[in-house]
């Protein structure tokens, strides 16, 4: 697998608001939006990361990789104790699109990270809890309607910003990072 280089936060490219892909999708945007997720599978395997130096992550957004087209892939392992086989949540979506959201909102105790950021920004970034999602799926070749909560949401959101030119850590309230919200979600 050939390797693109991801595109660091210092890089003002990962500001801009992504093109949105036109119809019909060509095979190139059909090939791009593949590797997001290729690469985190990839990545995701301890070998392929200590070889080429890679960090795992559970998604990733074109502009991430130089292209400010509007596709992102998620790639979430879940790893069971019980069974050798564990759950994967996987996504390869065009032209994704948040419809509807929850009131509610959800953060990760321990903050997030992004594959283009290599500074430590810590502080909670406060999301949705739930989510519905549209897109075309290159993994089905449809389009869908996509419901995610929790963790989920909470990374779908995460890329969806890429696509907007917006970043994790600027959603952290810099006078009160660990600032707790009522009745959120804290996983
Ligand atoms: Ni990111």
């Amino acid at each position: 697998m050939e390797i693109k280089k991801i595109v660091k936060d210092t890089n003002k490219s990962l500001r801009q608001v992504c093109e949105s892909v036109k119809e019909p999708y060509s095979k190139i945007d059909l090939d791009t939006c593949k590797y997001l997720l290729d690469y985190l599978v990839f990545a995701s395997n301890d070998e392929n990361a200590e070889k080429y130096n890679l960090r795992p992550g559970v998604g990733l957004a074109c502009p991430q990789i130089g292209i400010n087209k509007r596709m992102l892939a998620v790639y979430i392992e879940y790893p069971s104790e019980d069974s050798k086989e564990s759950k994967i949540t996987k996504y390869a979506l065009i032209n994704p699109r948040l419809i509807s959201h929850s009131e509610r909102k959800a953060y990760l105790l321990g903050g997030e990270g992004c594959l283009s950021v290599d500074n430590n920004h810590e502080g909670y970034v406060i999301r949705y809890a739930n989510i519905t999602v549209t897109g075309f799926n290159i993994l089905t070749n449809k389009n869908e309607t996509i419901k995610l909560r929790g963790y989920e949401a909470i990374v779908m959101q995460h890329e969806l910003d890429h696509l907007d030119g917006i970043l994790f850590y600027d959603h952290i309230d810099k006078k009160d990072p660990f600032k707790k919200i009522e009745g959120a979600l804290e996983i």
